[in-house]
């Protein structure tokens, strides 16, 4: 294992009912490690156990058996080093989306004077498109804006480490396409380091230097690890005549659909959804 990787999960397990050997593992044997500035995306069948995953990373759930190590240090319960965006948002309802924002802002900043936080949070809800809904609280947004504040709290606070649950899910596909070519642009400029659950090949194909692929549970493991070769200049609009785009593509909805081993019907219409929508 590379002694200096930023992230490392090693002989990761969960299971929800320790104490019964009858039900398996959702997962076990999970290992891998990201480096300082690397995008990793990982895909998997609904169920597989992703945001089990990225919740260990953000030290919110603890594994049964293994451990991950961010920059030498066990994680151990969360930390203002790692911004997580969650599946579905996670705002405080009874403050506005500025207020969402400010508040991981403070923390991270103690020091920073009320107008310097607004001022910083506006940027991040601008950067999203949301400067207009800046005084709104959570119940006054559709879907796709809470999603939004969420990614404009959890890029504020500038982490070391971004893990991203499916952050664009809920999202229209011309917003999503925005946001997606934002994210690149901001992962380009600062050398962020990003683990993110997608469903969308397309995207991590966009998105990722590497990608991880996760068999079906009970027991399910990373079954494989997969280089992302387009050069790192790609865009949404281009990347498809990259020659290496569609073996790529191929190969990522060829494990999902076969590899995965017996994909639930729901699950293999995910794909195809996203299939059409990109
Ligand atoms: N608190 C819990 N108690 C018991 N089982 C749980 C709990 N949370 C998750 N699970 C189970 O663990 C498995 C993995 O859940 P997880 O949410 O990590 O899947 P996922 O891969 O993120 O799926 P999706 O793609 O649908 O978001 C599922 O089978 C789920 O039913
Ligand atoms: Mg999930």
């Amino acid at each position: 294992m590379n002694q200096s990787a930023f992230l490392k999960v090693e002989g990761l397990a969960k299971s929800y009912a320790p104490t019964n050997p009858q039900i398996p593992n959702v997962f076990e044997g999970v290992d891998f490690e990201i480096n300082k500035g690397e995008f990793v995306a990982i895909i998997g069948h609904s169920g597989c156990g992703k945001s089990t995953i990225l919740n260990i990373l953000a030290g919110l759930e603890e594994a049964t058996e293994g451990y991950v190590i961010m920059n030498g240090r066990e994680v151990k319960g969360a930390s203002l080093d790692r911004g997580v965006v969650f599946q579905s948002h996670a705002l405080m309802p009874w403050m506005s989306a500025l207020k969402n924002v400010e508040f991981g802002v403070r923390s991270r900043w103690p020091d920073k004077t009320a107008e310097q936080v607004r001022e910083h949070a506006m940027g991040y809800l601008d950067m999203v498109g949301l400067s207009k809904a800046a005084h709104k609280k959570p119940f006054e947004l559709s879907g796709g804006m809470k999603q939004r504040v969420g990614i404009a709290r959890a890029f504020a606070i500038q982490p070391q480490m971004l893990l991203l649950d499916e952050p664009f899910g809920a999202l229209d596909a011309l917003t999503r396409g925005t946001i997606q070519e934002e994210l690149l642009q901001i992962v380009q400029a600062t050398g962020q380091t990003v683990f993110m659950i997608t469903h969308d090949v397309d995207e991590a194909i966009l998105l990722a230097d590497r990608v991880l692929l996760m068999s079906q549970g009970p027991r399910a493991c990373i079954a494989e690890t997969v280089p992302v070769t387009l050069p790192r200049t790609r865009t949404r609009a281009s990347m498809h005549h990259d020659p290496d785009f569609y073996p790529l593509r191929n190969h990522l909805v060829d494990f999902l659909v076969n590899r995965a081993s017996q994909p639930k019907v729901a699950a293999v219409q995910t794909i195809n959804a996203n299939v059409v929508n990109f």
